[in-house]
Parts: structure tokens; sequence; C-alpha cells
């Protein structure tokens, strides 16, 4: 089979590593890649968000699939376009359509679905700047802390917490009014606060079936302990030890299959992954929020225990065909530490050489921002630069691994958090 994989980071260099030891892999493209990918499959310079490009190397290149990494061309749609272009319908989506797209390009969207599902999640409702002063009564309903969300695609960053009624009426009106967040923040879900711990359940499915992958839990802080900025993630673990079979039981039960049958139920094509972020609240789980595509950093934590062909999987997802398989999951644990350019989430440098990739052997490397420079030089070329995994007969030996191949790989500001998983050790 010829793959087309789009998007550039450490989640995009997981799935071309694991695409590549496919037995169906012919020829694994990737747009726009990284110098990680680069060693897997032959990267395209073209960007992932660029549907007509898309389009076009489909055609060209003769693709048999197209594997989905970042949200972006799932909310724009890229699913429907392929699908209705007699020249592309042949080809086979790892990811929804551009309805079930929405569940992570909307929040109103996914609110409502869960509710009209019956799956757990914080109250809340909605406003625009039409209504935005039953907005205000409403936080008076709620308890403090104030989650507010802009309803569209924000970078990440669309998630503000209040702590007081004023923080919360000001950040309001900024949202509605000012629009904060672009379109984004013209619709603004209002929740209430879910106190626990997080964590992110990933499932594979074929729009009737699916397969539940490996738990995570990721780390957005840029600082030790949870502290600072957020980032696009520090550190994933996997599996996650509180997310045992009890607990995992009603996530199955309360959470994926009502997801799956109401997918189903409103006439939504989904073939591909669902992120689920949760919150464990007193051992019960409460949807946070849904992406429909792997999270990263925590594809770089669950990918690589997973032992079955991946391609398999997806020809499976294709024919749907998923109850014919069972998942295999390798039962050692995975720890992924994120080495980042200082200054980063704000400014920092790039072009800086990365040294002694070649010293380490007993870690994965997944490549984010990095690119390689006239010398065939790998260098940075993000604020994330590259995860480094490491297995373990425990989470604690493969976080030691992590931690001392993090010390040995090399560049210029380097920087990285030493506690991932520790909280949770
Ligand atoms: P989201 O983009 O919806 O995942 O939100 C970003 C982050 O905000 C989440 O990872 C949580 O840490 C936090 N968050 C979102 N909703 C809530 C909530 N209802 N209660 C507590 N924390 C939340
Ligand atoms: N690690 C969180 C995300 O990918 O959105």
């Amino acid at each position: 089979m010829k793959i087309l994989l789009l998007g550039s980071g450490g989640r995009e260099h997981t799935l071309a590593w694991k695409i590549a030891q496919s037995q169906h892999c012919k020829t694994l493209y990737i747009a726009p890649g990284n110098a990680g990918t680069a060693q897997c499959g032959i990267n395209l310079n073209f960007s992932d968000s660029d549907i007509q490009q898309i389009e076009n190397c489909i055609i060209e290149k003769q693709i048999d699939m197209l594997v989905v990494g970042p949200e972006l061309p799932l909310v724009n749609g890229i699913y429907d376009t392929l699908k209705n272009n007699p020249k592309t319908k042949h080809v086979s989506v790892i990811g929804p359509s551009q309805k079930g797209a929405m569940l992570e390009g909307s929040k109103d969207f996914a609110k409502e679905f869960m509710i009209k599902n019956n799956i757990p999640t914080a109250h809340y409702k909605s406003f625009t700047k039409e209504n935005i002063e039953s907005a205000f009564e409403f936080i008076h309903t709620l308890h403090p802390p104030y989650v507010l969300k802009a309803d569209g695609l924000a970078a990440g960053k669309g998630v503000l917490i209040c702590e007081t009624k004023e923080e919360a009426h000001n950040t309001i009106k900024e949202m509605l009014l000012s629009e904060k967040f672009g379109k984004a923040s013209q619709k603004v879900v209002i929740e209430q606060f879910l106190d626990g711990i997080e964590l992110s359940v990933f499932v594979l499915t074929d729009g009737e079936n699916y397969l539940i992958l490996p738990s995570a839990k990721d780390y957005k802080r840029i600082g030790e302990n949870n502290t600072g900025l957020n980032t696009g993630g520090m550190g994933a673990v996997s599996p996650v030890p509180f997310a045992n079979q009890t607990f995992m039981d009603k996530v199955e039960q309360g959470i994926i299959i009502p997801t799956i049958k109401g997918l189903k139920k409103e006439k939504i094509t989904y073939k591909g992954f669902i992120f689920i972020g949760l919150m464990n609240v007193n051992g019960d789980p409460y949807v946070i929020e849904y992406n429909v595509r792997m999270g990263d950093p925590e594809t770089e934590s669950v990918i690589p225990r997973i032992e079955n062909d991946l391609l398999d999987l997806f020809i499976h997802v294709e024919k749907q065909s998923l109850n014919l398989v069972d998942i295999v999951i390798n039962p050692q644990a995975t720890a992924s530490i994120m080495l980042v350019s200082e200054g980063y989430p704000e400014t920092y440098e790039k072009g800086k050489i990365l040294s002694n990739l070649d010293k380490i052997n007993d870690s994965l490397l997944f490549h984010a921002g990095t690119k390689l420079n006239e010398n065939k030089e790998v260098i940075s070329n993000g604020g994330r630069v590259i995860a480094i995994t490491s297995f373990g007969n425990t989470l604690e030996e493969a976080l030691s691994r992590s931690n001392k191949n993090a010390e040995i790989l090399d560049f210029e500001n380097k920087y990285y958090r030493t506690d991932i998983g520790k909280d949770i050790l």
C-alpha cells in the first residue's frame, strides 16, 4: 500500500515509525514531516492543511490510504473533500468526516452530543454576545473556579480557568465582545470546574466496532510540578496506574459505547481515532473534551506499546471489521520526555544542532520540531524538539531511562522537565 501521513510533530514521527514496520507498507509519504519521519519514509514539502495539494498528491502518487495526524485538516473537511471527488473517493481515510470532527472543532457541539447521549461531563451552558447577560447570571449559579472555553479551535489556548466571579465576567467580555480568540470565541462554553486527576483514553473505531488503546497521562505545563504556561505537552506516561479495570469498565460502558452509538445514531461517519480527555473525580470518569486525533505527546508513549501491525488495524477500520481483531498491548510501561528549546512556549531560538543522537541505544527517539541542515545534521526547528521514549518493567524504570537519556542527548538551550510521571508513581 501507498500511504500519505499528514503532520510534522512527534505524534507523526511515532505513527510513521510504526507504519513503516507494517507488512502492508510499500511506500510511506509524510507531508510535511520532520527529520525523524525522513528516516521512515519520504517527506513531501507541503502543508498538512493545504487540501488542494493533498488531493493532487493523492492522485499523482496513487495513494491508497491517508492517515491524518492533526485536527485541522479534519475540521476543514479533508474526509468529505476526498470522498466527494471521483478521483480520490476510493482512498481510505483514517480520520472522521467533517461532521465527526466537530467533536473537537466545536466545544458546544461536543457538549450537546454528550448530554444527548448521557455521557458524564461537567454541567454547562453556551453563550454568544447576544445573550451575554445570561452568561453573567449563569456564573452566579456555579461554584468557583469557573471554566470558560472558546467554542472553536484556538490552538490549545482556548480554555481559561477563572478564580473569581469578577475575573470570569471580564474574561467573558473579552471572549465574546473583543473576540479574544477571534471567531473561535464568538460562542463560549461555561462549565463547572471538575476537581480530579486527568488522563487520556484513546479509541480506534470503524464507526461500528472499536478498540481501546493503552491509557496515558500527559504533562502540559512548562514548569516542574505542573507550574507555568501551558505547552503542547512536555511528556507522557502509559499506562496510568489509577486507570485500572474497574475504572476502565466505567469508561467503556459510560463513555466509549455511548459515544460510538451516538455517532451512529446521528449518522456521523467516523473511521479513526477518538481521544477522550477525562477527569477522574473520586473514581468516576467525566469527559473534559473529545479530540478527533491521537494526542501529542501521548502517541509517543501509547503507539510503541501496541504490538499489532498498525496498517492491519487501519485496514480493518476501512473494512469496518475491527471486531475481527484483538489488540495486543505490551505489558511494559513507557515514559516519554520532551526536550524543548529554552523560552518555549514563548520565544525561543531554532537551528541548534542536536548532538549525541547516536549515543542513545536503550530509548526510542521521536522527532518533533527538527529538520536537516545543508550538511545533513539534525537541527532544532521548533519549541518542542524531540521526545525520548523508554520502556521499563515499571514506570519508574522507564522514567529513569528516559531521564538518563534526556541528559545525554544535547543541544544549545535544551530544557526538559525532570518530574514527568512522578505524581502518579
Ligand atoms: P480542553 O482544551 O477542553 O482539554 O481544556 C484544557 C484543559 O483545561 C484541560 O486539559 C483541563 O486541564 C482543563 N479543564 C477543561 N475543562 C475543565 C473542567 N470542567 N474542570 C477542570 N479543568 C478543566
Ligand atoms: N496532549 C494533548 C493533546 O494532544 O491535545
